[in-house]
C-alpha cells in the first residue's frame, strides 16, 4: 500500500540555500459527495468533483536551514499578511504528522504566507484550496532538494495523497477540470488514498461549465465538517447512503461522459439535498440551510421549468448555493441570478466561478 514513508529524505543542511516555493490551488465542488470517513482520512464512498478556478488559495512557503538543533516543526504563519495563531497550530500539527513522509521538514525554519482569492469569511470552504496548495509546496520542495518527483503524474499523485491527509476533499483539487477520489471498480487506478484525474473522461460541455457561488451567509459554520463526518458513524441511514453514492456515481460518470445535462443536474441536486438530509437525520441533528437557501433552490427549479435552461444547484456543508450551468446559457442565466437570486444573498454577495485548469506554480 502506498504510504510514502521515506527516511532517506534528509538534507545535508550545511549545503542548503534558503529558498521559497509558491503554488496557487483552486477549490472544488463535489457532485457525488464525500460524507463519512474512517481510518486516516479515508472516505466511506467514492466522490467526484469539478475543479474550480476563481476560488483559490495562494501559498508561499519560505525555508532556510534551522538554527536550533531539534526536529520539531518551526513555523511562522501569516494569513493575508497577519499572523494567525489558530491556523498556525493546525498547520504545525499537520506538518508534524507528515514528518515520516518529508523528514526534511524537521530540519527547516519555515514561513508560510497564505491568502484566498475570495473575501475572508465569505462562507466559502477554503480547506480544499488551502491544503492542496500547501501539499503542492511540500512536493515541490522534495523535488527541488532530492530530484525524486520529476515525473508529473507521480508528483500529482503524491501531492493528492498528502493533501488528503490535510483535508479529504483537498486531494481532488490537484487535477484540472474534474477528479475522482475513492476506490471505484468502474475507474481503473482509483484509490481511497488519492484522487485521480477525470478531465479526459468528461464531455466538453463540462470543461466550460459555470459554478456561481451565492453567499447566503458568511458566518462560520455551526458544525465543522470534521464533526459532521463523525456523526455519520451512528447515522441510521449511513450504510444505505454509502451504497447509494456508488450507484449514483455510476450514472453520473456516464452522464458526464456523454454530456447528459439532465441526468447530471438531477444527481447533483439529489446529492446536495442528501448531504443536508444526512445532517438533519443524525444524532444530534443539525440544519445548515437557511430560509434563503431554500428560497434560492425553489427559484432555480422554477426557473428551469419556465425557461427550459439547464440550470442546477448544489450545496456544500453550509447555507451557500452553487449555481451550475453550461457556457451557452450564460447570457440568460446571469441576469436571472442578479435579478432574482441575489436579493436572497448576504449583501448580494456572490463569486462567479467556473471549471478550471487546476493548480499552478507561481
Ligand atoms: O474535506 P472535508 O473534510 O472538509 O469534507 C468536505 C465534505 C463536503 O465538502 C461536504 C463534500 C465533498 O466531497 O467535498
Amino acid at each position: 500500500m502506498t504510504n510514502y514513508v521515506n527516511p532517506n529524505l534528509i538534507l545535508e543542511s550545511s549545503r542548503l540555500e534558503p529558498g521559497e516555493v509558491t503554488w496557487r490551488s483552486p477549490s472544488n465542488l463535489a457532485i457525488v459527495k464525500y460524507w463519512g470517513k474512517h481510518g486516516q482520512q479515508l472516505p466511506k464512498n467514492p466522490s467526484i468533483s469539478l475543479t474550480l478556478s476563481s476560488a483559490f488559495t495562494d501559498t508561499k512557503l519560505a525555508y532556510k536551514p534551522k538554527e536550533s538543533g531539534d526536529t520539531a516543526i518551526s513555523l511562522k504563519f501569516f494569513f493575508h499578511e497577519e499572523e494567525n495563531e489558530p491556523f498556525r497550530k493546525r498547520i504545525v500539527n499537520y506538518l508534524e504528522s507528515l514528518k515520516d513522509i518529508f523528514p526534511f521538514l524537521g530540519q527547516l525554519d519555515i514561513t508560510i504566507r497564505s491568502g484566498n482569492s475570495f473575501p475572508h469569511s465569505s462562507g466559502i470552504a477554503s480547506s480544499a484550496s488551502a491544503m492542496s496548495a500547501l501539499a503542492l509546496c511540500l512536493c515541490s520542495m522534495e523535488d527541488r532538494f532530492f530530484g525524486t518527483l520529476d515525473d508529473d503524474a507521480e508528483f500529482d499523485k503524491k501531492a493528492s495523497f498528502v493533501a488528503r491527509l490535510g483535508s479529504g476533499s483537498a486531494c481532488r483539487s490537484i487535477y484540472p477540470a474534474a477528479a475522482l477520489w475513492g476506490e471505484y471498480a468502474g475507474v481503473p487506478g482509483s484509490s481511497d488514498l488519492f484522487a485521480v484525474p477525470m478531465k479526459d473522461n468528461i464531455h466538453d460541455v463540462f470543461r466550460h461549465f459555470h459554478d456561481d457561488i451565492l453567499i447566503v451567509s458568511s458566518k462560520p459554520k455551526k458544525v465543522a465538517s470534521s464533526a459532521g463526518h463523525g456523526l455519520m458513524e451512528n447515522n441510521p441511514f449511513a450504510e444505505v447512503r454509502y451504497a447509494d453514492a456508488r450507484r449514483r456515481l455510476q450514472f453520473l460518470l456516464e452522464a458526464m461522459n456523454k454530456g447528459d445535462l439532465d441526468t447530471f443536474g438531477r444527481i447533483a441536486e439529489n446529492e446536495a439535498l442528501t448531504l443536508h438530509g444526512l445532517m438533519m437525520s443524525g444524532n444530534p441533528s443539525y440544519i445548515l440551510m437557511q430560509p434563503a437557501t431554500i428560497s434560492i433552490l425553489d427559484r432555480i427549479r422554477e426557473y428551469r421549468k419556465e425557461s427550459g435552461n439547464p440550470v442546477y444547484f448544489s450545496l456544500d456543508a453550509g447555507p451557500n448555493v452553487h449555481v451550475l450551468y453550461p457556457e451557452d446559457v450564460i447570457h440568460e442565466v446571469r441576469p436571472f441570478i442578479e435579478e432574482e437570486l441575489l436579493p436572497f444573498c448576504e449583501e448580494r454577495t456572490w463569486l462567479q466561478d467556473w471549471v478550471g485548469e487546476g493548480p499552478v506554480e507561481l
